[in-house]
C-alpha cells in the first residue's frame, strides 16, 4: 500500500491515510480502492461512470502512444532542466499514464500520483503504473493534496487549474505544461473540421512562478490511416463529429505526412 503522506480528504481537507483497502480521514470519511487498483475520490452525485474521456478515446490514445507518435516529446521531457530533482510528481488528466510513466523513469521520481476523471483512464493507468497512486477525481474540485506538498505538477494536453497547482506545489517546486501549437496536425485539419487550436497557449509569465524553459517540439511524421484515425478518435472533436454523423473515417487518406507541433513549458514556483 502506498504512503500518501500528502493526500487530503476531498470532503474536509484532513489527511487521508490508507486503511486496508480504503483511505480514511480522522473525520471518518472513507474512500475505497477499486479492484483495479485506483482510488476514487468522487463522492455523492459526482460518481457517474461516463465522465472524462470515453473508453474508445483512451484506447485510441494508448495505440497512438504505442506507435511512438509522441517520441520527440518523450525525449524533450526526459531532458527537462530541473535544478533540483523532483521527488514527487502529480499528473493532472493523466489518461492511461503514458507520460507519467516516462517522467518517473527518466527523472527517477520516487512518489508519483496520476489523477483523471475518466474511469477507463484510471483503470488502465492503475494497471500499468503499479508504483503510482492513481486517483479518480474531478479537476473542477480542489486538488486532494496538502498545501506545498508536491515537487512537480504536470498537465499534458489536459486542464490546468493554475491556482490549485500553485497551492499544492512547495516553494521551488515545478509546474510543467504541454499544449498544442496552432499548426499541430495542420495537414490532418485539411481533411477534417477538427476543433481550432487557439486558447491553449499559456501566458509567458505566471504570477508567483519563474519561467525555466520553453521548448517547441516539432517534427514531420509519416502517419498511416490507422494512426490518423486514432488521432481523430482521441481528440475532443470526436464528440462533435459523432454527434453530427460525419463519416470522418472515409475522408482520411491512406497515409499523410503531418506536423507534430507542441510546446513544453516548465515553471518554478517562487
Ligand atoms: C487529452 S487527454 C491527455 C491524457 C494524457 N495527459 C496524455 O497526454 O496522454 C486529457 C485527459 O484529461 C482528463 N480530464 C478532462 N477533464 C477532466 C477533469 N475535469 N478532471 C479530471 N480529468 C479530466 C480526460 O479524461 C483525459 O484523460
Amino acid at each position: 500500500m502506498h504512503q500518501p503522506a500528502h493526500l487530503t480528504c476531498p470532503l474536509c481537507r484532513a489527511a487521508l491515510v490508507p486503511v486496508e483497502k480504503s483511505y480514511r480521514c480522522a473525520q471518518g470519511h472513507a474512500f475505497d480502492v477499486a479492484k483495479e487498483g485506483y482510488l476514487s475520490l468522487l463522492h455523492g452525485r459526482q460518481k457517474g461512470e461516463g465522465r472524462g474521456d470515453s473508453k474508445a478515446m483512451i484506447l485510441a490514445r494508448d495505440r497512438v502512444h504505442h506507435a511512438e507518435v509522441f517520441e520527440p516529446l518523450v525525449k524533450t521531457l526526459a531532458t527537462l532542466p530541473f535544478e533540483t530533482k523532483p521527488r514527487s510528481v502529480l499528473e493532472l488528466g493523466c489518461g492511461e499514464g503514458f507520460f507519467l510513466s516516462h517522467m518517473i523513469r527518466a527523472h527517477g521520481i520516487a512518489a508519483s500520483y496520476g489523477l483523471d476523471l475518466s474511469v477507463d483512464a484510471v483503470k488502465l493507468a492503475a494497471k500499468t503504473l503499479k508504483q503510482s497512486l492513481i486517483l479518480r477525481a474531478d479537476l473542477l474540485n480542489p486538488l486532494p493534496f496538502a498545501d506545498g506538498s508536491l515537487d512537480l505538477v504536470q498537465s499534458i494536453f489536459a486542464p490546468r487549474p493554475l491556482a490549485e497547482i500553485k497551492r499544492v506545489l512547495r516553494p521551488g517546486g515545478y509546474a510543467l505544461f504541454v499544449y498544442p501549437e496552432a499548426d499541430h496536425w495542420a495537414e490532418l485539419r485539411a481533411f477534417l473540421p477538427l476543433a481550432k487550436i487557439g486558447d491553449e497557449k499559456l501566458p509567458a509569465e505566471l504570477t508567483g512562478f519563474t519561467a525555466v524553459a520553453s521548448s517547441h517540439v516539432t517534427g514531420k511524421l509519416d502517419l498511416s490511416r490507422d494512426v490518423l484515425s486514432d488521432l481523430v478518435e482521441m481528440s475532443p472533436s470526436i464528440h462533435r463529429l459523432t454527434r453530427e454523423g460525419t463519416a470522418w473515417r472515409d475522408r482520411l487518406p491512406a497515409s499523410l505526412v503531418a506536423t507534430l507541433s507542441v510546446r513544453a513549458t516548465l515553471f518554478r514556483k517562487r
